[in-house]
This record gives C-alpha cells, structure tokens and sequence, in this order.
C-alpha cells in the first residue's frame, strides 16, 4: 500500500509539473492500475529468513550442556520448555514417560495427549532458523519438546528447522519423524544425534554440524 501510495504521489506530482498530462498514465486507469499490482515485490516476508531460535528441553541436563556449547558458536535466542509439576522420569523404570509418550502416538491430534508445560510466549515471525533440541525418549521426541511443538509448529511454517537429538544409544529416526509431524511444513536439513559415547566432543560435532548445515 506505501508502495502504491508513493508511485500516485509520484504521479500527481509529475502531473503537476508536466505541461502534457495527458500522456501521463492515471492510477485510476484500470489497465495500468493491475501493471501497477504486478509489479509489486511480494509484500509477505520470507519465513525462512530473520534471526535463530533455539527451542530445548533438558531432564537430566545433557541437551542443556548441548545447547550452552551450541550458544558459544551461534548468535541467537533460546527458550526452554518447562513442564508444569514436577516428575520423576527416572521412576518405575521411566514409567511416567512411556505413559506420556503412549498417550501422544495414541492421538497425536488431541491437544489433551500432550503434557501441561509452563506458557512460552514466542514471536515466530521474527526468526528464520528454529533449532529444536531435545533428549529422546523410548526412541520418540521428549513428551514436553512434543508439547511445545504442538502448540507452535504451525507457526514454523517455511523456516529452516534443524534437530539436534540427544539419547543414551538409541537412534534418532522415530524423534525425526515426530518433528516433522508436528512442524509439516518445516525446510528440515541434517540432524545432529548426540549420544552417551560422543557428549564429551559435542562441541567439535556441533562445530562441524553447523558447516554442514551452512550456519
Ligand atoms: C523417560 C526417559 C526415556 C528414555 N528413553 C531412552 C531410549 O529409549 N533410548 C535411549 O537411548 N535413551 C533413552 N533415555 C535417555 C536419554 O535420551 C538421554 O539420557 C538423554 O541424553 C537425556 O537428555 P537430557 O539430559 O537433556 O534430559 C531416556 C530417558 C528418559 C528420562
């Protein structure tokens, strides 16, 4: 609308000082009105470009030392996921945690299949990259990362989202399919999987993870 605004102010004055008006084509011509349109950048900006959110949960602290060595390489925000109430993960053999994640593959639509997490407020249309970093949990996405997710991922639509997982020896390929379920239409490129054998050289791996990635 500036645009438009500032090409008929354009016009009115190269009116008022030409001394052949006629040729001078009208913005209320209809025909030059829809050139005028065409010509126009596209007024939406690209999802995919703006600053990096780091999104991360964090039980046992592994994915917090992850993240504070991944702060000491980028430039960017950070927000933690905090759970409303406390749990004990570790109990009855992670029992809390396999109900949580059962409850999710059983209706992964329902808002209600998803823990209470505490309310982030986050301005999504500021960023370009969210990187989602989360431990994983019999072999899916931490209930509580889920549950962020599931509030914002459609929100993340056409940015570039990068997971990094950390888990003690299980492979990432059911949190990596669990990212993509809750953020559709998400431009992901290669996850970072950070386990028990490699946590000690995280930040050469998230050194060289950031070259691969280009960021
Ligand atoms: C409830 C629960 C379930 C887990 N399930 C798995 C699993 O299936 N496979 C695995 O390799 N590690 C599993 N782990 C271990 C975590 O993935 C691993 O310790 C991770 O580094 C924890 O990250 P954090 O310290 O940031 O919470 C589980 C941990 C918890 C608490």
């Amino acid at each position: 609308m500036m645009q438009i605004m500032s090409i008929m102010a354009t016009a009115v004055m190269a009116i008022g000082s030409c001394s052949a008006p006629e040729v001078i084509p009208s913005v209320k011509d209809e025909e030059h009105e829809v050139k005028l349109e065409e010509n126009m950048p596209d007024s939406k900006p690209d999802p995919s470009e703006g600053k990096t959110l780091v999104i991360f949960y964090s039980y046992t602290g592994n994915t917090r030392e992850i993240v504070a060595d991944l702060q000491k390489q980028i430039d960017c925000d950070v927000v933690e996921i905090i759970p409303e109430g406390t749990y004990d993960y570790n109990a009855n053999n992670y029992k809390i945690g396999a109900d949580q994640i059962n409850a999710i593959n059983a209706n992964p639509d329902k808002e209600s299949s998803y823990p209470a997490i505490k309310e982030t407020k986050i301005d999504m249309e500021q960023y370009g990259t969210v990187i989602i970093a989360t431990p994983l949990w019999h072999a899916r996405m931490a209930s509580n990362t889920q549950a962020l997710l599931f509030q914002y991922g459609k929100q993340m639509s056409g940015k570039k989202i990068e997971l990094i997982v950390s888990s003690h020896s299980s492979g990432i390929s059911g949190v990596e399919s669990d990212a993509k379920r809750l953020v559709p239409d998400g431009k992901f490129t290669k996850s970072l999987w950070i386990n028990a054998g490699n946590h000690s050289n995280r930040a050469a791996l998230i050194k060289n993870w950031l070259t691969e990635i280009a960021l």
